[in-house]
């Protein structure tokens, strides 16, 4: 059985490879690194190279260690998954000003303007992001992400170790406000970092970091995992138009190239995201165990029967898009399986020596689809707390930089942050069950269109609270504050839909609306000093 480790990928864990591995460093090799205005990154993942771009940009030395080989150089290293990003996160690439955020639009990204619902009776029906073409998401391969964000990091001048993986036993505790002895371990064997200034652990879900912190008594997490998992599952070039969305019982149509293909089955669940090449990302949500399961679907004849019956049963409109019923089989039973799993951190920093950001202290599961640009967004925030606390216009001031203020720092990275953090993760486990349990039912949809309706007869008082988690940032439109409408939203469509006008949503009295909305929900933007204006895509 593969090791439950959200440090493995999962390739690794069909490996059944251990990141836990810890090593005798007894006789390691010693190096110190560090000194005023340097910083060590861990992790050169998403949030690890963007982290070293901000930095170096600020006039910083920055040293990051990553566990694997240079991903330029080997194409297939980690998860190879489509990410779906918005302006939440882009934002982080924007304020680095120059020419990058431009270059990952117009080379990397593919528009995704909507969903685009499977129904299990073979009806297609899309429901759009925003209110017109305008407002869309981006779909990204992690891979290129990584790959362009790494590169601009080494041209910015970071000094990259790949080959390193941080190792549990580091040491977080000394009596320093900045400084740790890192452990590493490495092909060439173990290697001891004495990191004479602060380090930024971005490294991953599983982050040997964390556990270092907690085996220090500074930090303490859950790690709650699904009973469901995924796989990728290719479609290659699907032809003609058959894909898309053809405008049926009065819904929009859309180009299957620009939305995100949702299959909800309850149960389990299909997801496709076009490629730059025309081809589509697809990932398969099912239970790991059980009749129907990634464990049941085993690479064997009776497996592969079961697995066969079971495509045919529930995805026979994906089966000719996947390249035919053997090859959606092969690649059920075949590809390895991922886990998905919430981590919730209760100490995100310790003193001036370590800040965790990214999914290392708040990896969610993927159903909001913003892992990403929360991490993203974290690296914002660090960039504003280090120019108030360690800067002068911008650049890294040495008379600023002690060691004091890069505790405190710190710290106010983690208390803007936290709060938000836990917010995203409440949200995205919210939103997979309904993604499962109530994408198709009707008065579900019923409250989105009158949700719709309202942002549009009130885009001043109203957004919805998708807008708001995948678009917002600015204007005090934390994730947190998100949340805090959003629940009082959802007592304003309750109402709605009591007063029973729900059911045909053209009929809601915009009057009504309106009252309950100035009631309940203005009062609450004007406590937490929210400006909707801010929403942009
Ligand atoms: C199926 C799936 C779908 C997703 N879809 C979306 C989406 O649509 N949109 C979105 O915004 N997010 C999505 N996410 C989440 C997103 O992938 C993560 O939030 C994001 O990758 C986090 O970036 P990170 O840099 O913090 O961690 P990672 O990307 O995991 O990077 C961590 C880095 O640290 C390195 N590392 C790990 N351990 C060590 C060690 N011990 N020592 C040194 N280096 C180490 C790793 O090799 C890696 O390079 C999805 C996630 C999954 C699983
Ligand atoms: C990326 O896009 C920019 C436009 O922002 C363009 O000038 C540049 O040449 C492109 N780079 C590559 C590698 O295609
Ligand atoms: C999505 O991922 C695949 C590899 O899994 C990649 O080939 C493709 O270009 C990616 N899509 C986009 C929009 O970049
Ligand atoms: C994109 O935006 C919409 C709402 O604006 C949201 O429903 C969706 O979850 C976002 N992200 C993904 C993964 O498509
Ligand atoms: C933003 O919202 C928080 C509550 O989440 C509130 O405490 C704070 O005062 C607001 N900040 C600003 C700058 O208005």
């Amino acid at each position: 059985m593969a090791v439950e480790d959200l440090a493995n990928t999962p390739a690794e864990r069909a490996a059944g490879y251990k990141s836990n591995e810890t090593g005798d460093f007894s006789d390691a090799k010693e190096v110190t690194v560090g000194g005023m205005g340097h910083i060590v990154i861990l992790g050169a993942g998403l949030v690890g190279s963007l982290c070293a771009v901000v930095l170096l940009k600020k006039g910083f030395k920055v040293h990051v260690y990553e566990r694997y080989q240079d991903i330029r150089s080997i194409p297939s290293a980690g998860r190879s998954i489509n990410l779906s990003v918005t302006s939440r996160g882009l934002r982080a690439i924007k304020a680095l000003g120059g020419s990058l955020y431009n270059d990952i639009v117009s080379n990397l990204t593919t528009k995704v303007m909507g969903r685009i619902i499977h129904m299990p009776e073979g009806k297609v029906l899309f429901q759009r992001y925003g209110k017109d073409d305008t407002e869309h998401n981006y779909s990204v391969s992690r891979l290129d992400l990584n790959k362009f964000l790494l590169n601009a990091a080494a041209e910015a001048g970071a000094e990259l170790h790949f080959d390193h993986a941080l190792v549990e036993s580091s040491d977080f505790s000394d009596e320093r406000t900045v400084g740790s002895c890192l452990h590493f371990r490495s092909r060439k064997g173990c290697l001891k970092v004495n990191a004479e200034c602060p380090v930024i652990a971005c490294d991953g879900a599983g982050s040997r970091a964390r556990y270092a912190l907690k085996r220090c008594g500074l930090t303490d997490f859950t790690e709650d995992l699904l009973t469901r998992g995924y796989k990728e599952v290719l479609f290659p070039k699907p032809e003609g138009d058959g894909f898309g969305a053809k405008g049926e019982d009065g819904s929009e149509p859309c180009d299957g190239t620009f939305g995100l293909h949702i299959w909800p089955r309850g149960d389990h669940m299909l997801m496709a995201l076009a490629n730059r090449d025309g081809s589509f990302t697809g990932t398969i949500y099912m239970d790991n165990e059980g009749p129907e399961s990634f464990a049941a679907f085993s690479d064997t004849p009776e497996g592969r029967d079961k697995c066969a019956e079971f495509c045919k049963r529930h995805y026979a409109e994906a089966i000719p898009l996947v390249g035919g019923l053997d090859s959606l089989v092969s690649q059920i039973v075949q590809n390895p399986t991922g886990i998905l799993g919430t981590v919730r951190t209760s100490k995100w920093s310790a003193k001036g020596k370590v800040l965790l950001i990214g999914d290392s202290c708040h990896a969610m599961v993927p159903f909001f689809g913003q892992g990403c640009n929360c991490g993203f967004e974290d690296t914002l925030w660090l960039s504003k707390h280090i120019d108030d606390f360690c800067c002068s216009s911008g650049q890294v001031s040495l008379e600023k930089c002690t060691d004091e203020n890069i505790a405190k720092c710190f710290a106010a990275v983690e208390a803007e942050r936290k709060p938000s953090a836990d917010a995203i993760c409440d949200m995205a486990l919210e939103n997979f069950i309904e993604m499962r349990d109530k994408t198709g039912d009707l008065k579900f949809q019923a409250m989105k269109k009158i949700e719709n309706r309202l942002e549009n007869l009130f885009p001043g008082k109203f957004r919805s609270r998708y807008a708001m988690v995948c678009y917002g940032g600015e204007g005090n439109v934390s994730y947190a504050n998100a949340k805090e409408l959003g629940l009082v939203q959802a007592q304003i469509l309750e109402r709605l839909w009591d007063s029973g006008f729900l059911q045909e949503p053209n009929a809601v009295d915009p009057k009504e609306a309106e009252k309950l909305i100035d009631q309940l929900l203005v009062p609450k933007q004007k406590e937490l000093k929210i400006d909707l204006s801010t929403i942009r895509h």
